[in-house]
């Protein structure tokens, strides 16, 4: 008896993760546009883009990063594929318009724009003092404005391509973690701005999709430091210390974006779980959470 429903219920996720699967073919061709893309989860991104035969523009602070990003673009793509750089800060709102009119002239459109730079955040109890109250103005020019002014700029090329904008949030804007609450605040600011605007696209006929990306941790150098600082002796360590790889959650972001999913959970039990408990029992998932962020 319970072997049948171990094997019906083997089936089914089978299935389902055979679903989850798409045709890299459907990226071929196509303009992409990634921002934070010169370490991290951005750069893998970019090396996926190219070598399913995108043509792939990339943006950070660091020229030279850019640079050797943008020659393994070139070793990894298409030859008739265009790839490119246009390094700037995201805290100046005059680079985002610059840099989409910059990218949609160079590859000739803009099928997919990836929003997935931040800001390191300074992690630690919030204080409220000067420091915090500049690091707050700081983390939303960057983590949350820049987002909407480059989804803004790029609307109209987006519009014409019938394309994408993929959002990178976090389990950090679905929950309330401590000890980074700027940087979760400008991830539920994310997901409350954009999930309005494909409200609005929609309501208007748009064939443009939002994708809001829930990533849970990732071994990415930034993160894996900045967790590091925060977990040690902590429950935390264990429940998170299995980091998922940069790469393999770039591709199930390429994947939730092709797919256009509103709303991409990666790694998805993690994510997914922790976002259902939080929706149902939100005082549960509170009190879970001090628990595995306390030492005592
Ligand atoms: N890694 C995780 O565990 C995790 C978990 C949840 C969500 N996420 C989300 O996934 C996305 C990528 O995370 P990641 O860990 O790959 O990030 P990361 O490695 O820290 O990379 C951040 C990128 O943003 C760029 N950047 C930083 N400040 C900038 C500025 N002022 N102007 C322009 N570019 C700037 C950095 O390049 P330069 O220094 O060269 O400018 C870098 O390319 C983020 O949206 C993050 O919130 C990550």
């Amino acid at each position: 008896m319970w072997g049948k429903v171990i094997a019906v219920l083997v089936g089914i996720l089978a299935g389902l993760w055979w679903m989850r699967g798409f045709d890299e073919g459907v990226i071929r061709g196509k303009k992409v546009l990634v921002t934070g893309a010169s370490t991290g989860i951005g750069e893998q991104l970019a090396y996926h883009y190219a070598r399913m035969g995108a043509s792939v523009m990339v943006t950070a602070r660091r020229a030279q990063r850019l640079q050797e990003v943008v020659a393994k673009c070139k070793e990894l793509g298409n030859p008739d594929a265009i790839f490119g750089y246009v390094n700037g800060d995201m805290s100046n709102m005059s680079f985002t318009e610059h840099l989409i009119k910059e990218s949609t002239q160079r590859m000739g459109g803009l099928d997919y724009l990836l929003l997935n730079h931040i800001l390191s955040p300074n992690l630690g109890f919030w204080k409220g003092d000067k420091d915090d109250m500049a690091h707050l103005d700081k983390v939303f020019e960057v983590n949350f404005k820049a987002y909407v002014h480059l989804a803004s700029h790029a609307l109209p090329a987006l519009e014409k391509s019938g394309g994408h904008i993929v959002v990178l949030s976090s389990f950090a804007g679905k929950i309330a973690p401590p000890f980074s609450v700027p940087y979760a605040s400008t991830k539920w600011a994310l997901g409350g701005f954009f999930t309005g605007l494909r409200q609005e696209l929609t309501m208007t006929g748009s064939n443009v999709s939002i994708t809001i990306c829930i990533i849970g941790f990732i071994a990415t150098d930034n993160a894996v430091t900045a967790f590091g600082e925060i977990q040690n002796g902590l429950p935390l360590q264990r429940i998170i210390g299995s980091a998922a790889s940069p790469s393999d959650t770039a591709l199930d972001i390429i994947r939730g974006a092709a797919a256009r999913e509103e709303e991409m959970y990666t790694p998805f039990q993690k994510t997914y779980i922790t976002t259902w408990i939080s929706g149902v029992c939100p005082s549960l998932m509170n009190y879970l959470i001090r628990a595995i962020y306390s030492d005592v």
